[in-house]
């Protein structure tokens, strides 16, 4: 093959193959290296593409047939799926002499962005269905068997007050979210000094820290200094993982937030709220900043969350060019740091 062809086709991120009549691979280029492995070069096709369709439409190329392209999910490293298309390389040639380019597409990622759309729609709904259908059920006791009770009315509209709380906070929480991902890209260049903003987070907390008989104690870093950042969001931030940390540790709790430089890495603050909590088996630690994931479902929604604080801050933080990191012990607690790169 002519040499500059040759690095066209490994200047591609497609895996591309060249077979002969019976399917043997005469040639391929370096992204089906990285993507298949090594020492493929005169096997067969079907070697590493047991699909009786693949193979199918490649020998249809093989006899004439037009472009034919066929999904695939092959068994790698890791399960990958991949768009195949194969292209005759000569016109009107007999299957003796045929030859066909076969290529493979990574369609993994489109795949599972899809899934990721189609789940959040489906959660999205799911979570604003259950309060709307609590406030029927309580719109319908008040028309009929509640009608003429004052107190069971009162005792209704407080109930459907929460739900109707708790359908706005979570198109608030919605709303932030979507904002925040077409903002990504652009982080923010206003200096922030955390310390005052914590401080001033632990005061406005004042009545949930007591709704839920926890007490912070602080430790900031003198001379800390300032981070590139939003302070709206930076609050958010911080005062979900404080929040958290009252309303999913144990009762009585005594909630450390302290922050400093980086001990690893001094161009870095770190932020760190910790409990003693019963803290969080790690299977569950990976999935937390997804978005409605919650350990215990009735437990957040006794304490009027959404689901969405930990994706929340996970997008604010990418944002920030910073990053999360959730230690956790099972019996002592758990460490929500926040990690954020200096002003300096
Ligand atoms: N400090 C913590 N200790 C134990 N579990 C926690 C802690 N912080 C968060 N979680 C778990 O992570 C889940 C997700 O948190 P978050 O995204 O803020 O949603 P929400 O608070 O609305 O439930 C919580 O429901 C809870 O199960
Ligand atoms: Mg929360």
């Amino acid at each position: 093959m002519d040499s500059e062809i040759e690095s066209i086709l490994d200047a591609l991120s497609v895996a591309v193959f060249i077979v002969d009549a019976d399917q043997t691979i005469t040639y391929r280029n370096s992204a089906s290296v990285s993507l298949f492995g090594t020492g493929l070069r005169n096997k067969k096709l079907s070697h590493f593409v047991p699909n009786k369709r693949c193979i199918r439409a490649v020998d249809d190329v093989l006899d004439g047939a037009d472009r034919q392209s066929v999904d695939v999910r092959l068994q790698l490293v890791v399960p990958t799926s991949f768009r195949m298309t194969a292209v005759s390389l000569q016109k009107n040639a007999t299957r003796d002499g045929a030859s066909a380019v076969v290529s493979f597409e990574d369609v993994s990622h489109i795949l599972e962005a899809e899934q990721m759309r189609t789940d959040f729609v489906a959660n999205v709904s799911h979570e604003l269905r259950s309060p709307l259908t609590a406030l029927y059920g309580f719109i319908e006791t008040l028309q009929g068997p509640a009608r003429s009770d004052q107190q069971a009315s009162d005792r209704f509209l407080q109930l459907m007050e929460r739900e109707a709380a708790r359908m706005a906070r979570l198109i608030d929480d919605l709303l932030s979210l979507s904002k925040l991902q077409s903002e990504e890209r652009y982080a923010p260049t206003e200096k922030v000094t955390i310390n005052p903003i914590l401080e001033r987070i632990v005061a406005s907390l004042e009545p949930i820290l007591m709704k839920e008989q926890a007490t912070v104690a602080t430790d900031f870093g003198a001379d800390l200094p300032d981070v590139f950042g939003n302070v709206d969001e930076l609050t958010q931030v911080f005062a979900n993982l404080i929040e958290n940390a009252a309303k999913y540790s144990r009762p009585d709790a005594v909630i450390r937030v302290a922050s400093r430089i980086d001990d690893k890495e001094p161009e870095m603050v770190r932020i760190t709220v910790t409990d003693q909590g019963d803290g969080i088996a790690p299977k569950h630690i990976a999935r937390l900043t997804e978005r409605f994931y919650r350990i215990d479902k009735g437990r957040s929604r006794d304490k009027g969350g959404t689901g969405l604080g930990l994706a929340i801050v996970k997008h604010i933080l990418m944002r920030h060019r910073g990053r999360l990191q959730i230690d956790s012990e099972q019996g002592t607690g758990s460490t929500f740091s926040v990690v954020l790169p200096c002003a300096r």
